[in-house]
């Protein structure tokens, strides 16, 4: 039996006080994510138990219990409070997967400071951008990085310490720079937890948009309730679970799902810090007894590529449960996993904005393979008309997706930016931007970004489907297809693509794949063109940036590129 048990009799008379009552918490009380995930899991009797199972590269293990991270965040707050950090202050982790980011993510929030998260690879531009958005106070990074920030730091007055984790005495600390050893620092084994309230702030994620500079989403402590709650009935996670996230906490996957999901509940979690490759992944479900395993759809199609031989030389039987997130999961590889895995990846669908999961497939209930499933109990869903913002109540016809506002693990705002905020509100539904139609049986399927279908001679073609169904033909290994200026249907279809080892990229390629497109979809959503391409634009988390070619296409400017691959 899952932990959601039945979806439908979920979905009758649900209220988030579920997850309050199980969380103890009661509304005014204190809510301090940093405590619920060390703190009350020790009181629990689970001090012993392991959180984290840490592996980087060259096979360098660390492992830590729920007591360890206790003291550790306990240890990082104390740290950054005698510094003079106050309550409110952006703390931004500037790290690798390495442990210091998870245990430092609580010890931030514990000291009632909000928690900034930024990939470690990012330049220093796109670090200079958030860091002076958010007026961040404190860095905390490792030697490796720290170069990215000296290099920005005299245009950054405010940020008063940049505090390295692996200093090794080698070389002289510069100006502002302070040396902190979470390991072998003296641990502090009583530290007075903020007593903040469901509406402190506590994570300020940045997230690229499809114009301007990204936009810092600020989070409060109250979407704990939220995540919880999706993770124990979405990631069904339970007490033996080893649960795998694959998501850096640069991106909002890793700190919703990756931190406070799984440590909220006293779940055993192992982080992999060495990088992709099929090979390694496999070795490490393998090694690690992996139960659960949440990841992206780009890391599925990469396995895919890489071939079922490869799955055959390991032991994954101790896969129990799969879910994927981050943008369309093709039905290709739904099929897929079954196949090789015995297991489907289920498809969670929701944006560093909405902070938890809002349309997903539960363990136990039917898959549509290429659907995102269903709202989220709790969750008021909807597809939009795009002009009158009304619901529309015809099954099959696309519409904007639209959400009631007000679930626990809602953005509160753009950080010094309300005017952007107010403008994702239409009719009273948040409108996250993207395209959907629900089906019969009230399965949301996925069409695209609200800027990105294509209106071809006035018919609107999904790129997503154009791209799942090059997905199903034999050479096609990863594709993304954007809309291309014509002179008399004002879009028509093209397609970027890369081809498996093997496969040869030339015309009569290109005809073939046309073709399979005209028969399995139709002539409109034919792609007019293929490009070949050594591999495509990906954001950190691993997108295909779309909006990349598309600008390419249309001759405009490229807009914020920094959460792109340096590859
Ligand atoms: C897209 C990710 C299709 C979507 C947690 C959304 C998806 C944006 C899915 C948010 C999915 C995410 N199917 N598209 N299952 N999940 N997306 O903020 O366009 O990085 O609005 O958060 O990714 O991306 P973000």
């Amino acid at each position: 039996m899952s932990n959601i048990g039945s979806y439908e009799e979920r979905l009758k008379n649900f209220d988030w006080s579920i997850a309050e009552k199980e969380l103890g918490y009661k509304d005014g009380d204190n809510i301090n994510i940093g405590w619920y995930c060390s703190d009350r899991i020790c009181q629990f009797g689970k001090a012993d138990k392991l959180a984290l199972i840490w592996e980087g590269l060259g096979g360098k293990e660390k492992q830590y219990t729920f007591n360890d991270v206790r003291l550790r965040s306990n240890t990082i707050a104390s740290f950054l409070k005698d510094l003079g950090i106050q309550t409110g202050e952006r703390v931004c982790l500037f790290m690798d997967k390495i442990p210091e980011l998870y245990i430092g993510f609580l010890g931030i929030l514990k000291l009632g400071a909000v928690a900034q998260p930024l990939f470690s690879a990012f330049g220093d531009e796109s670090l200079h951008v958030r860091l002076d958005n958010a007026e961040t106070t404190a860095i905390i990074t490792q030697r490796k990085h720290v170069s990215k920030v000296r290099k920005i730091l005299e245009k950054m007055p405010y940020l008063k310490h940049i505090i390295l984790v692996d200093y090794d005495g080698s070389k002289p600390l510069r100006e502002r720079e302070i040396a902190f050893n979470m390991d072998e620092a003296e641990q502090v084994e009583n530290f007075v937890v903020a007593p903040t309230k469901a509406e402190s702030h506590s994570v300020l994620h940045y997230t690229s948009g499809t114009t301007g500079q990204p936009k810092g989403v600020k989070h409060v402590h109250y979407s704990l309730i939220s995540q919880y709650l999706t993770t124990k009935w979405v990631l069904d996670l339970r007490d033996d679970d080893i649960y795998w996230c694959t998501a850096d906490p640069g991106w909002v996957t890793g700190t919703s799902y990756g931190i406070i999901g799984p440590w909220s509940l006293g779940i055993t979690q192992c982080v992999l810090d060495t990088g992709f490759s099929a090979e390694s992944w496999y070795k490490f479900i393998e090694k690690r007894k992996v139960t659960m395993w949440y990841s992206a759809p780009t890391a599925i199609r990469s396995l895919m590529k890489a071939g079922e031989d490869l799955i055959k030389q390991f032991d994954l039987s101790s896969l129990r449960h799969l879910a994927s997130v981050g943008e369309p999961l093709n039905a290709e590889a739904v099929i897929w996993s079954e196949k090789v895995f015995k297991k489907p990846f289920l498809d969670t669908y929701w944006q560093t904005e909405t902070g938890s999961m809002m349309l997903t497939n539960y363990p136990g209930m039917k898959i549509k393979p290429g659907s995102m499933g269903k709202p989220f109990p709790g969750i008021t869903a909807t597809v939009l008309d795009t002009k009158t913002y009304e619901p529309i109540n015809e099954t099959g016809k696309p519409g904007l997706i639209g959400f009631k506002p007000g679930w626990p693990a809602m953005m509160r705002t753009y950080w010094r930016n309300e005017e952007t905020y107010q403008k994702k509100f239409e009719n009273n539904w948040y409108l996250p931007g993207d395209r959907a139609y629900i089906d019969n049986d009230g399965y949301y399927w996925f069409i695209g970004r609200d800027d990105d279908v294509i209106n071809t001679g006035g018919h609107l073609v999904s790129p997503f489907e154009v791209e799942s169904a090059l997905l199903e033909h034999e050479a096609v290994a990863e594709s993304a297809v954007v809309a291309k200026p014509d002179d008399v249907n004002m879009e028509v279809v093209k397609a970027f693509v890369t081809l498996k080892p093997g496969f040869i990229a030339d015309d009569d390629m290109e005809l073939k794949i046309m073709n399979f497109i005209r028969k399995k979809l139709s002539p409109l959503a034919m792609p007019q063109e293929i490009e070949y391409r050594d591999s495509l634009p990906k954001t950190r988390s691993g997108k295909i940036m779309r909006r990349v070619l598309h600008a390419e296409e249309w001759g405009e400017e490229i807009g914020d590129i920094s959460t792109l691959e340096d590859d």
